[in-house]
């Protein structure tokens, strides 16, 4: 049974900078957006794809979509309002609520296909779902507010929280909307789930899954990417 996917890819890019959305730059010849929808049609050929777009998006083409079943989303102001409303779509067509969704941001084109697997299997396998997740190697500290160290954070036990993130249909709609009524902004899935009391799976995942973000990002993936194929 393949998993649904939502690519929430409706993001601006204010912190790139650059004159178009990061997903539509160029990375090894191609666009961000199109590596980072090879990788997840090389491990889930059979996915019915929710692509989350900004209604006015000028950039995008339909030929970098390979997934033969596919829905253009409306993304909405905040990344968690893009997925809601593709979870939406998708409770429309699907009548099982406990269908397997797995949301992957646009902007992080190195996920292995190995990681996919893993991250698959392993949600497909929980009663509550979960992520993919690096361990943190670099010791934290909290500021002051005004450029001083306040605190030092114990650094075992944090992870970073990369994507995908997979759940269950109806549980992370419901945590989506609770999260939209409390008014609580979000920026991963998992964050929903546990303000409603669960605990998502940390599935440790490769560091080299990063979300392009700043600008030195994209030469970053570039050779993250030929690592990968060498
Ligand atoms: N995203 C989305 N809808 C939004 C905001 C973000 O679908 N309203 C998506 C982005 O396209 C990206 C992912 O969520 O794939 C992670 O967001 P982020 O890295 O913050 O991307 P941007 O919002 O585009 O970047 P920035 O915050 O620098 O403007
Ligand atoms: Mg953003």
């Amino acid at each position: 049974q393949a998993p649904w996917l939502i690519v929430p890819a409706a993001g601006s890019g204010l912190r790139m900078g650059a004159n178009r959305p990061k997903q539509y730059l160029r990375l090894a010849g191609r666009t961000v957006m199109w590596h980072t929808l090879q990788r997840l049609h090389s491990v889930f050929p059979e996915a019915r794809l929710c692509l989350c777009l900004d209604p006015r998006d000028s950039c995008f083409e339909p030929d970098v979509v390979p997934f033969a079943r596919w829905q253009r989303i409306a993304g909405g102001g905040e990344r968690a309002d893009s997925v809601l409303h593709a979870l939406e779509w998708i409770a429309a067509e699907e009548g099982d609520e406990q269908a397997l969704v797995l949301v992957h941001d646009v902007a992080r084109p190195c996920v292995t296909a190995e990681d996919l697997m893993r991250l698959h299997d392993a949600v497909d396998a929980d009663a509550v779902g979960g992520l993919l997740a690096a361990p943190v190697a670099d010791t934290m500290k909290r500021d002051d507010g005004a450029g001083r160290v306040a605190s030092t954070e114990q650094r075992a036990g944090l992870w970073h929280a990369l994507t995908p993130q997979g759940f269950r249909l109806g549980l992370l709609r419901d945590a989506l909307m609770d999260a939209r009524r409390a008014g609580r902004g979000m920026t991963d899935e998992a964050s929903a789930v546990e303000a409603m009391g669960l605990s998502p799976r940390l599935i440790p995942g490769r560091r080299d899954n990063i979300k392009i973000t700043h600008p030195d990002d994209l030469a970053l993936a570039e050779q993250i990417l030929a690592a990968q194929a060498s």
